[in-house]
């Protein structure tokens, strides 16, 4: 793992040293590098950062065959465990979980002193986006998550489903006035349970949502060098924004040809 940007010393060192450059980087050093924001010195309760996680091709492409690990490698797994074990929460939309057979969050050994020190449980909690309901509600991921999952849903939602996803020992958190949750409400309701450090996995039709709402704070973007063509979904859908959204570049590391940005809204 090398770090392209910003360029400081190290970098420098980096390109004189290729068996340094070609170090795997711990995860404590992947934690420093992806720390989340200190909450800010105002009063009242911290704001909550939401950022997204995702990993396209270099055209573009989400998924491949419905599922993102063929355009993802080691790296970039490490770097998607590192910002699950720094958030509160990961919000997920349904498609994902379905697609992805999403499975709870796990405790990790070498970021639970972290953990604890930010007052943070054992491991975040997942956060299924849905209008429909429509889950497995025998998977693990309802049956023996760490931290009770939360389902993210509309207060129209069916009375029968959210009965039985409660049952299940899921929380249900209404974030919508019709069947689906408004973006904006879902984050402000998420740091009223006392998440603050949010973390997105998409889908991309989730993420387009909270891209046009003007709530996503950080966009950590891999990018694979590989090309497929096809009709692959890009890393965020839906109707566009009127006016592009300007991010900043905070850091760019690489590996492998991989290219992991990080990007601030500015
Ligand atoms: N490249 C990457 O980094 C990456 C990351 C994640 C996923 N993916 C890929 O993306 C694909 C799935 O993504 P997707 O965009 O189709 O779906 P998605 O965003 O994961 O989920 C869409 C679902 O979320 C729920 N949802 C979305 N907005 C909602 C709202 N406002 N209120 C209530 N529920 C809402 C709905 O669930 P219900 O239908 O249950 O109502 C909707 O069908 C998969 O192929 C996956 O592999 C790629």
């Amino acid at each position: 793992m090398r770090r392209l940007f910003p360029v400081t010393d190290e970098t420098a060192a980096q390109d004189r040293t290729a068996a340094l450059a070609d170090r795997e980087w711990s995860l404590a050093e992947l934690a420093a590098a992806y720390a989340y924001p200190e909450p800010g010195s105002e009063p009242g309760e911290p704001r909550p950062w939401l950022r997204a996680n995702m990993v396209s091709t270099l055209d573009g492409a989400a998924q491949h065959d419905g599922r993102s690990q063929p355009i993802s490698c080691a790296a970039d797994m490490r770097i998607f465990g590192t910002l699950r074990a720094l958030a509160d929460v990961v919000v997920v939309g349904a498609e994902t979980v379905r697609q992805e057979a999403y499975r709870p969050a796990r405790a990790r050994a070498e970021f639970a002193a972290a953990r604890a020190a930010a007052g943070q449980g054992p491991a975040p909690a997942i956060a299924v986006v849905t209008a429909s309901l429509d889950l497995d509600l025998s998977l693990p991921l309802f049956t023996s998550p760490l931290v009770p999952t939360l389902i993210l849903t509309g207060a129209a939602a069916a009375p029968d489903r959210v009965a039985a996803a409660g049952k299940a020992g899921a929380r249900v958190v209404v974030a919508g006035d019709g069947a689906g949750i408004d973006p904006a409400r879902a984050v402000r309701a998420l740091a009223g349970l006392g998440h603050t450090r949010l973390l997105t996995e998409g889908g991309p039709r989730l993420l387009g949502q909270f891209i046009a709402a003007g709530v996503l704070d950080e966009m950590c973007l891999t990018l694979s060098p590989m090309l497929t063509a096809g009709e692959a979904q890009r890393v965020a859908g839906g109707p566009s924004v009127a006016v592009p959204r300007r991010f900043a570049l905070v850091s760019l590391l690489e590996e492998a040809g991989f290219l992991f940005g990080r990007y601030r809204r500015s």
